[in-house]
């Protein structure tokens, strides 16, 4: 991460990314055009960290062995859309102890009333009525803690966790009134296209790795013929015409996620399919989406074969993360007050 400089480099050190998944499931389409395809643009121009963050999904119930190969598919997702091994740090969060460290002395400046005013608390607490836990609620100061571990000035994510990461801004700011310099201030990053995608059967609830209804969400590792079978049975809206429009809940979708992948805008997207019917367009959308897949699954194949490979990246990652991580933390303990050696 730390460059030597030669005698008359200026110094410039690139802005630093920091986001993860949660490898709480099959990753679908809204993680890959909300987040993780995004991610492997700014890989050049940004200094990178990437985090499988593990510790989050277990607010919710896991089957521990599925939660061991969701953690090393995500990981393996990454890469095999793109994110270059030698340009990210590509790790899983709870290699990094300092992550849970961060987040109790975070706790401490965080607010009850804060926290219960956070949008995804009060949904996955309606779903999850039976398991309301603390970590549940507590999720926000965990992000935070990620997020501000690496000193983040950007955080690209879906338009889902904006909320998150204001949350992460406010108490930052907090805690940098009470210590000066203590953390960068990170901004949300959202895409133009692709920050909020849809359920194919309602469009009035976002795409969730977590739906029950596999109609709903498109999975990454999804075959052809079932990505072509999931869109063939999307819902539409009432009348016809290829508009994006508000009362067009079910079509307007459909266009954000074609035009998330091809790059066109949604006037293009209506010149394009003027005169066609809804069949026809879902079945465009379907054969964008899966040739645009295509890749990314066969790339995930070889890589899951390999789980060695898989693991030494998770190593060098944890490596790498840790160093940075280790230094932010021992800068909080000592600014808070904790006896150090
Ligand atoms: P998670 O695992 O729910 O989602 C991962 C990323 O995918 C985006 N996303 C979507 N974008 C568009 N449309 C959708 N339907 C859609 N569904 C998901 C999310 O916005 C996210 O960017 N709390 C986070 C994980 C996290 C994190 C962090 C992110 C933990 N620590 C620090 C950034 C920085 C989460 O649950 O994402």
């Amino acid at each position: 991460m730390d460059q030597t400089l030669k005698e008359g480099q200026i110094e410039e050190r690139k802005k630093r990314i920091f986001s993860g998944v949660q490898p709480s499931g099959n990753l679908t389409i809204g993680n890959y055009l909300g987040a993780i395809r995004n991610w492997t643009f700014l890989q050049d121009a940004y200094d990178c960290i990437y985090c499988v963050v593990n510790e989050h999904a277990i607010t919710v119930r896991q089957n521990p062995a599925d939660l061991r190969r969701q953690t090393y598919e995500t990981l393996a997702v990454y890469i095999a859309a793109g994110l270059d091994v030698s340009k990210n740090v590509l790790f899983i969060q709870s290699h990094v102890p300092a992550h849970a460290e961060l987040a109790w002395v975070l706790n401490c400046y965080t607010m009850f009333g804060e926290l219960s005013r956070m949008t995804q608390f009060k949904d996955k607490s309606a779903k999850h009525s039976d398991n309301i836990n603390a970590g549940l609620f507590d999720y926000p100061v965990l992000m935070a803690a990620d997020i501000l571990l690496y000193q983040a000035d950007l955080v690209p994510v879906g338009i889902d966790q904006k909320q998150h990461v204001e949350l992460c801004r406010d108490i930052a700011v907090r805690f940098n009134q009470i210590y000066p310099d203590t953390f960068t201030i990170p901004e949300p990053y959202l895409s133009k296209t692709g920050k909020k995608i849809m359920s194919l059967q309602d469009p009035a609830r976002k795409m969730s790795k977590s739906d029950e209804n596999e109609n709903a969400t498109v999975r990454i590792l999804d075959s052809k013929d079932t990505i072509l079978r999931k869109f063939k049975r999307a819902v539409t809206d009432s009348g016809s015409g290829i508009v994006y429009s508000e009362d067009k809940p079910g079509i307007s979708n459909l266009m954000s996620i074609y035009s998330a992948f091809t790059g066109k805008d949604y006037p293009e997207i209506e010149a394009e399919f003027a005169g066609s019917g809804y069949g026809d367009f879902k079945m465009a959308v379907g054969e964008t989406c899966a040739d645009a897949l295509a890749p990314v699954r066969q790339r995930f194949d070889e890589l899951m074969k390999d789980k060695g490979y898989l693991e030494s990246v998770a190593k060098q990652g944890a490596e790498t993360a840790s160093r940075i991580a280790s230094r932010t933390l021992s800068k909080v303990y000592r600014k808070v007050g904790f006896v150090t050696f």
